[in-house]
């Protein structure tokens, strides 16, 4: 796709992944991704606010190549991960008397990452500016949206915000500004849940900061641009400082229908009790689903049979993603199965530190449950419901 103008002398020169499908070798991509670059050709010097992935450095330069810029003297790092610096050196390359301007954490990590020489740098300051001429470039240092080294740049003229992963979404299209509020908003609530929600109290900070610049334009290096930046604002807004709602996800694996059975009832009773509950058969979830689930969730309960005396492997993987993504839970309970015995409910609450919940008394049945186990999953589900009602969770 050729270089588009967003305003006069801005540009979107990155790339379309339409076809990857994980990232990280970890996070699945259902709707591909992009890696957006932009070039802002002032009066007197042209800056490109990050590159693009390893992958595809020939898109980004035959972008430049068709802007016919004689010279690049400023490649903005707002984040040092390879999806956004990967092309560094190959920019580099072309235009070797541009400087990479970025915090000094950043140069750290660009180092030793990308191997790209000391005298290469230029680091800047919280709010410090750069002037392009009749454009000013100003950076706001904003620690972990994503990695520790982290900010984003403010173009004052144009009053647009590149913050590179905050406010991103992992989507492929060819709309240059959202269209279809409804897909950008599950794209990007997938992508805060999966990249950003582990540093929910980070990004209030962050959210503070930026509220006395005037955006008029919020160009993510992920996913289209938002030019009704309210819309993103206000749902990270609601994601990182609301309580958490009356719902239990409950994600589950079942190997011969015992623990399925005990799901079955103990879903019906948190229904009866008005209780919103989000199922997941591990054997078949996209973790994006589930990790989008527990960023409204309170309460989490997790269903697994026992399986060599611990839980599945599949559930302790759930758990130790849980776990990473630090989600807002108040609560969490086990329930399943076990054949003579086992460590499942010990096991997978060693797996859980860094969450801060209630454990709430799990319900384990020996082989197929039976009367007493399903009246210990009504009450399992009344108190929920209950300290739901109590915390306020609507
Ligand atoms: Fe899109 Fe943290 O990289």
């Amino acid at each position: 796709m050729k270089p588009r103008e967003i305003r006069p002398k801005v540009y979107c020169v990155g790339a379309i992944d339409w076809d990857r499908r994980l990232f990280d070798a970890l996070i699945p991509l259902p709707d591909g991704t992009s890696y957006n670059s932009y070039l802002i050709n002032g009066s007197e010097k042209a800056a490109l606010i990050d590159t693009v992935d390893p992958t595809m450095p020939d898109v980004l330069i035959n972008n430049l190549n068709q802007l016919v810029i004689d010279n690049i003297d400023y490649v903005v790092a707002n984040h040092a991960e390879q999806d956004h610096s990967g092309a560094i050196p190959q920019v580099l390359g072309k235009y070797p008397k541009a400087k990479v301007v970025c915090t000094p954490k950043c140069k750290g990590m660009l180092i030793d990452l990308l191997m790209i020489p000391e005298e290469k740098f230029i680091t800047v300051n919280d709010k410090e500016t750069i002037s392009l001429g009749d454009k000013t470039l100003e950076f706001i240092h904003a620690p972990w949206v994503h990695w520790p080294e982290t900010m984003l740049t403010y173009l004052k003229e144009d009053k647009i915000l590149f913050p590179c992963d905050f406010f991103g979404s992992h989507l492929a299209t060819t709309d240059l500004y959202v269209t279809d509020e409804g897909q950008v908003y599950e794209a990007a609530k997938r992508y805060y849940a999966e990249i950003m929600m582990p540093f929910r109290t980070n990004i209030q900070k962050n959210l503070e900061k930026i509220k006395g610049y005037t955006i008029d334009i919020i160009a993510p290096s992920h996913g289209p641009m938002y030019d009704k930046p309210k819309l993103i604002l206000k749902a990270y807004h609601s994601w990182v400082f609301d309580e958490p709602k009356n719902i239990v996800v409950l994600p589950y694996i079942s190997m011969h229908g015992s623990t399925h059975k005990m799901v079955e009832c103990f879903v019906e009773a948190l229904v009866q009790r008005s209780v919103i509950v989000k199922q997941f058969d591990l054997t078949v979830t996209d973790i994006g689903k589930l990790a989008m689930a527990l960023v409204d969730a309170a309460t989490v309960v997790i269903g697994t049979p026992t399986i060599l005396v611990g839980p599945h492997p599949n559930v302790a993987y759930a758990a130790i993603l849980a776990n990473a993504l630090r989600p807002n839970l108040k609560f969490i309970s086990i329930i399943g199965s076990y054949g003579w015995g086992g460590k499942a409910v010990e096991q997978l609450a060693a797996m859980i530190p860094n969450l801060s919940v209630e454990i709430l008394e799990p319900v384990l049945s020996k082989g197929f449950p039976k009367e007493a186990d399903f009246k210990a999953l009504d009450n399992l589900a009344a108190t929920i419901a209950e300290k739901h009602k109590q915390s306020g969770f609507a």
